[in-house]
């Protein structure tokens, strides 16, 4: 069938029939705490909030994490050229994105140090030339880097995840947050840090790098970190609290943060092109309560990102005192992350009296083997729960090129050990972004696939598989998966299989 469809699509007036453009960027997406570490020694960084985390006995007995240890994962930090050249020979990338840790570069608090020159003389320099290298490595194949500066984790001189939990236990689900030492995205510092941070990383890593993502899925981490209700919702990010208030605040936080972001890598680069990545779900079910959700978590930090909205209380109406400009006009583009479809039931109440329009009940996540009690999947779902809806996916990217900016997909795949459902996934998806695109719905400049490899999937450790390639955690060696081909396939002429 593959070989088919290689020779099929190699025939004589393929160029006049490609579905995507000749300059559309194709990849992967990685992150750097869910590759880096592994094998021995495992290079593994023991400085973020997400270290801490994922190793915390509480956090391990109450199941809120897996249990598995990062530090045997897929040890990326030794293999990067190696998997670049996967990416580059077997699936046809044209482009790839990576993040840097924070915690790596910088494994103590740079306090006071304001400048990018002060910053550096704080910084690991086996890091910051390790870096380097991997971008030159990766340019150096013939692909564009896409450099995300935040992925999720935090240095732990910015945030200590186990003592906000702690400062949390017995605040209701509306109280005002406790103040604490090194909150994370709830600390004013953080925000400035990041900045800092940001410039920095554009000052030393600006010529090797013309794509920047400020922030991976803020409202993930807001969501997950801050709005865990036990056995009913609950991602388990750190800190693991349930707050809105916290939650509106690491928001607002984090608008800001991709806003100080934008603006220090434009000062080092004026060219530079410069977007937040957004987690969008395709809410459906009661019709009020898949609007809200979608207010609430597709929309909220955009509108704060390009049209400066702070909408504080979360009403969906913004008012005098809610329009910021040092928040508008601050992403070139928007990165879309499209997974799965949500089910949403609109309760009769808010559930919360600080977020006027949460409420709903979502359920994204269905039966899956660190879920037993979860309901069953209703139609077709992934190794991890999810429902697979590339419809819904349409919507979306409607909804995100309605802000006026181009768009690139920045992750889409699915948890598939078997690698039985990843080729159909990723044709049904790029289909519909193929439609989406011809009908004008969003000018899209790229897809990558996450991901390259299995990786640690955050609290759910290593049982999810979203790669193309598996590895053996004794001697890291890839193992290509067969869904591979047919990406590489569709990445080298720029078109789907079986035609319309
Ligand atoms: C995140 C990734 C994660 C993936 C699969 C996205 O939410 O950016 O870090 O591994 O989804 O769940």
């Amino acid at each position: 069938m593959v070989l088919s469809l290689v020779l099929a699509l190699a025939a004589p007036g393929v160029a006049a029939a490609r579905d995507f453009p000749e300059d559309f960027l194709w990849g992967t997406a990685i992150a750097a705490f869910q590759t880096e570490a592994g094998g021995r020694p495992a290079n593994a960084d023991t400085h973020s909030d997400w270290w801490a985390w994922s190793h915390d006995p509480a956090n391990i007995a109450n199941g809120h994490v897996s249990g598995d240890r990062v530090e045997r994962g897929p040890g990326h930090w030794r293999r990067y050229r190696a998997d670049a050249r996967l990416a580059r020979r077997r699936l046809g990338a044209n482009a790839f994105r990576l993040s840097i840790e924070w915690s790596r570069l910088f494994p103590r608090s740079t306090h006071g140090a304001r400048t990018p020159r002060q910053l550096d003389r704080l910084v690991d320099r086996a890091a910051a030339r390790h870096y380097e290298a991997e971008l030159r490595a990766i340019r150096g194949l013939g692909m564009r880097p896409m450099l995300t500066l935040n992925h999720f984790t935090l240095p732990t001189w910015l945030h200590d995840p186990i003592a906000v939990r702690a400062a949390f236990a017995g605040v209701g689900p509306d109280d005002p947050p406790p103040a604490v030492a090194r909150g994370g995205w709830l600390d004013e510092r953080t925000v400035t840090e990041f900045g800092r941070f940001a410039a920095w990383a554009a000052w030393r890593y600006g010529h090797l790098v013309d794509l920047w993502v400020t922030i991976n899925e803020p409202m993930v981490v807001a969501v997950n970190g801050y709005v865990n209700v036990a056995g009913a919702f609950a991602g388990w990010f750190p800190p693991g609290v349930y707050s809105f208030p916290a939650a509106v605040r690491a928001v607002r936080n984090l608008a800001k943060a991709n806003a100080l972001a934008y603006d220090a890598v434009h000062r080092q680069d004026r060219r530079a092109r410069v977007g937040p990545v957004q987690n969008m779900i395709a809410f459906t079910g009661d019709r009020r309560g898949a609007e809200h959700a979608d207010y609430v978590f597709n929309r909220v930090f955009l509108n704060a990102a390009v049209k400066g909205w702070d909408d504080k209380d979360v009403d969906g109406r913004i008012e005098a005192g809610e329009r910021r400009r040092d928040l508008r006009g601050r992403a070139d583009f928007i990165g879309v992350n499209y997974y799965f479809r949500s089910r949403v039931i609109g309760p009769p109440a808010p559930a919360s009296s600080t977020v006027a329009l949460f409420d709903f009940l979502p359920t994204n996540t269905y039966r899956h083997p660190l879920n037993p009690t979860g309901p069953p999947c209703p139609t077709v779902c992934t190794d991890f729960g999810a429902e697979v809806y590339p419809q819904g996916f349409r919507g979306l990217l409607r909804r995100a090129g309605s802000y006026g900016l181009p768009v690139y997909v920045t992750e889409n795949g699915l948890a598939d050990a078997d690698d039985d459902m990843r080729a159909e996934y990723l044709v049904d998806h790029l289909r519909v972004l193929r439609g989406a695109m011809r009908d004008g719905l969003a000018r899209v400049k790229g897809y990558f696939a996450w991901s390259l490899m299995d990786n640690f999937e955050w609290a759910a450790g290593y049982y999810p598989k979203f790669g193309f390639f598996s590895y053996d955690p004794r001697t890291l060696a890839r193992h290509e998966r067969a869904s591979a081909r047919i990406f590489h396939t569709i990445t080298r002429f720029g078109r789907l299989p079986g035609g319309q």
